[in-house]
């Protein structure tokens, strides 16, 4: 097994289906430069469509056709699990009933992905039964370095929207993080833009948009989620053995 592994985390594609194919010639566009970094694997963090119809799955399994690299799906809360697991079953990692959890193990890197969006909600939750499959998920490789995936930030980015639609009860994820020094990274998505915090040991890294950037308002009177001209993006996650992990930041 190799000592050095690239993630590619493309966050928040929002595929339509009216948009004359601009999404999703973004994600395409990302998934290329994915393969010109030689990416092991590609992780599409949540928010694959913007508005759970099926047309918009269909475009995006379009797009998706022919990746460059092992590609693994989560949802966002712009997603329906139903519809993930129904049009993409060669994705045989996807558990067939509840949430979409999985741990991806045939990396030098394990990549532990937490599906803790509630259907009809924009905020996140980890539940309690979501907490013990982490746990013991994480439990079960205590030496091999791991990356924790999932759609909402995990820590008050100070965005009067972001933090009341942010990842809830986040203390619970904190408690688990805590007992597993093995993982290094949690990468997420769901703001729109690049941001690092930290939750327990770990540095946390929210991945921005491939489809458009919002900019924060920190105080009453600021325009909410504005839409800005920051470019948007992924993010590669570089691990070496000696090195540990470095993330970039990748514009499209
Ligand atoms: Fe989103």
């Amino acid at each position: 097994m190799s000592g050095r592994f690239l993630l590619a985390q493309i966050s928040d594609t929002h595929v339509r289906a009216d948009d004359q194919g601009v999404a999703a010639a973004k994600l395409k566009k990302a998934m290329a430069q994915a393969a010109e970094y030689r990416a092991d694997a590609i992780l599409l963090t949540g928010d694959l469509v913007n508005d759970e119809r099926a047309e918009e799955y269909e475009a995006l399994s379009r797009a998706l056709r022919d990746p460059p690299a092992p590609l693994y799906l989560m949802p966002g809360n712009h997603d329906e699990r139903s519809r993930l697991r129904d049009l993409f079953p060669s994705h045989t990692y996807l558990p067939r009933a509840g949430a979409l959890s999985y741990a991806i193990e045939q990396f030098p890197v394990r990549v532990v992905a937490v599906d803790q969006i509630v259907p009809g909600e924009t905020y996140g939750l980890l539940t309690e039964a979501g907490a013990e499959w982490l746990d013991q998920t994480l439990a079960a490789a205590p030496h091999k370095p791991t990356i924790v995936a999932l759609h909402h930030p995990p820590f008050p980015t100070h965005d009067l929207l972001f933090d009341n639609i942010g990842l809830h009860d986040s203390d619970l994820l904190a408690r688990v993080i805590a007992k597993h020094p093995h993982v290094m990274r949690v990468i997420c998505g769901h703001h729109h833009r690049v941001a690092f915090g930290q939750i327990a040991h770990a540095p946390v890294v929210v991945a921005p948009s491939t489809s458009w950037a919002y900019g924060i308002a920190m105080y009453p009177g600021q325009p909410i989620a504005p839409r800005t001209d920051e470019q948007t993006g992924w993010m590669l996650h570089a691990w070496t053995e000696r090195g540990g992990c470095a993330s970039h930041f990748i514009g499209i």
